[in-house]
Parts: structure tokens; C-alpha cells; sequence
């Protein structure tokens, strides 16, 4: 099992009252698996990613990444498997403004020591993602297709075990949102997990199951 949540809560406290934002969710995803989740706007939906991807803590509940406890390791600990294990696609404009393209890609490598260099890495993922003339733009020149593209290459530098997407094509046109999603496929099928949310229904078709977060609670819908 690469991903395990059990029986996972969030909730929150704003002023005098609390939002359980995340209800007892329990969800498995093994290597290889492109899992979709679809709901409205306040479901819950980031509020679940920011938990799996350790923004977040949950308020009760486990969270084990290749039977690790994320939930239980030390913050340093946690971060550092977090940024060798999951890629993590924000929701909205994630680019750094004053990186280069390239150097948004490589960012992530830079973080924790490693041996080698992630030059040929970024620009492989960009030439992938179709902007590899762009490595050297600076990402307000870029389209908001070509800027999310930039993130998802940024996720997939450290070469992740688990991919987690916050709504990637959410102001994308058509063409460039069926590009994404077949990227996502063909991660997928490279061996690596890919966790999906999004409120288009119509971009789940590509996934192995998709499940439905409503007012904080997720169900599998096929
Ligand atoms: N830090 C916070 N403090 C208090 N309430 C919060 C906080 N973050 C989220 N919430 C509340 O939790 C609920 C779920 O929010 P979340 O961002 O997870 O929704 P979402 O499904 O991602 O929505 P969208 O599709 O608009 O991105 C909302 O009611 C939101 O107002
Ligand atoms: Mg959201």
C-alpha cells in the first residue's frame, strides 16, 4: 500500500465556531493508481490534500506513506520523506516570480542534499510537458496552461512515488486540460500514484476510481 489514510478528521476553529472540514475519511492507494475526487467548492477537497501532502495535521486519524507514519514522524522527518515521496501540485498559481522556469523545476531537488544535479531531469520534464522552449522565461511571461505545466514538472523533479493535484486544470481550456490528464495516465502507468482533485467531472474518465468529497465526507463513486 503507498498511501493509507485511516479514519482521517480536520477540523477547524474560526471565531466561535468549528468546521470539520475533513469527516472520518479512510482511503488506499496503491503505486500505479490515477485516483480522481470530484465536489463542490468548500467540500473539503484541499483541506484532504493538505493533510496527505503534511501542510496540514490531521485532528485525529493516521496518514502512512509506503508504511511510514507521516503522522507520527517529526516534523523535519516528515517534510524530508514528503519532499523525496509525494509531488505536489498546488491548487491556483503556484510559480516562484522571480525563478526562472527551469530553476521553479529545480527548486525542489535543492532543498535536502543529494548527489548529482537535476539539470537533464528539468529539462526532460519540460521538453515532456511541451515547454521546453520556455525553460529560461520568467513564469509571468507564460500563459496560465504553461504556469501549471511549470508546477506539475516542479512535482515530478524528485521523482515522486505519489503525485497529489489540487483542481490542475482548473482554468484550463479544453485541449490543454485533456493534455494534463493523459500526462497524469501515463505517470500513472509509469508506476507512480496520482491523486486528483478536481471539480470537472469530465476529467475523471481517465482515472482507476474516482470518489466524491461532499460536505467533508468521501464516498467512492466507480
Ligand atoms: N484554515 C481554515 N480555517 C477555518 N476554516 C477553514 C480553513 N481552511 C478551510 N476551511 C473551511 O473548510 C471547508 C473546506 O475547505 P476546502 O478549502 O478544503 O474546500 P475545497 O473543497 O478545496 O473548495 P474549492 O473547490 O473552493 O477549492 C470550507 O468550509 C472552508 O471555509
Ligand atoms: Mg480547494
Amino acid at each position: 500500500m503507498l498511501l493509507d489514510l485511516q479514519d482521517v478528521s480536520r477540523v477547524f476553529r474560526r471565531e466561535k465556531t468549528t468546521v470539520e472540514a475533513v469527516k472520518h475519511v479512510s482511503l488506499q492507494i496503491e503505486s500505479g493508481e490515477f485516483v480522481s475526487i470530484i465536489g463542490r467548492s468548500g467540500s473539503g477537497k484541499s483541506t484532504l490534500i493538505n493533510l496527505i501532502t503534511g501542510l496540514l495535521q490531521p485532528t485525529s486519524g493516521r496518514i502512512f506513506l509506503d508504511g511510514e507514519e507521516l503522522t507520527a514522524l517529526p516534523d523535519a522527518q516528515a517534510t524530508k520523506l514528503r519532499n523525496a515521496r509525494i509531488g505536489y501540485v498546488p491548487q491556483g498559481q503556484s510559480t516562484i516570480s522571480n525563478l526562472s522556469v527551469i530553476d521553479n523545476v529545480r527548486l525542489p531537488f535543492f532543498l535536502f542534499p543529494r548527489e548529482g544535479t537535476p539539470d537533464a531531469k528539468a529539462e526532460e520534464l519540460l521538453t515532456r510537458l511541451g515547454i521546453g522552449q520556455l525553460a529560461d522565461a520568467m513564469p509571468r511571461s507564460l500563459s496560465g496552461g504553461e504556469q501549471r505545466r511549470v508546477a506539475i514538472a516542479r512535482a515530478l523533479i524528485n521523482t515522486p512515488s505519489l503525485v497529489v493535484a489540487d483542481e490542475p486544470t482548473g482554468d484550463l481550456d479544453s485541449a490543454n486540460t485533456q493534455a494534463i490528464i493523459r500526462l497524469f495516465r501515463e505517470i500513472a502507468d509509469g508506476g507512480t500514484a496520482v491523486l486528483m482533485v478536481t471539480h470537472e467531472v469530465d476529467t475523471t474518465a481517465a482515472g482507476d476510481r474516482v470518489y466524491r468529497m461532499e460536505d467533508g465526507r468521501l464516498t467512492q463513486e466507480r
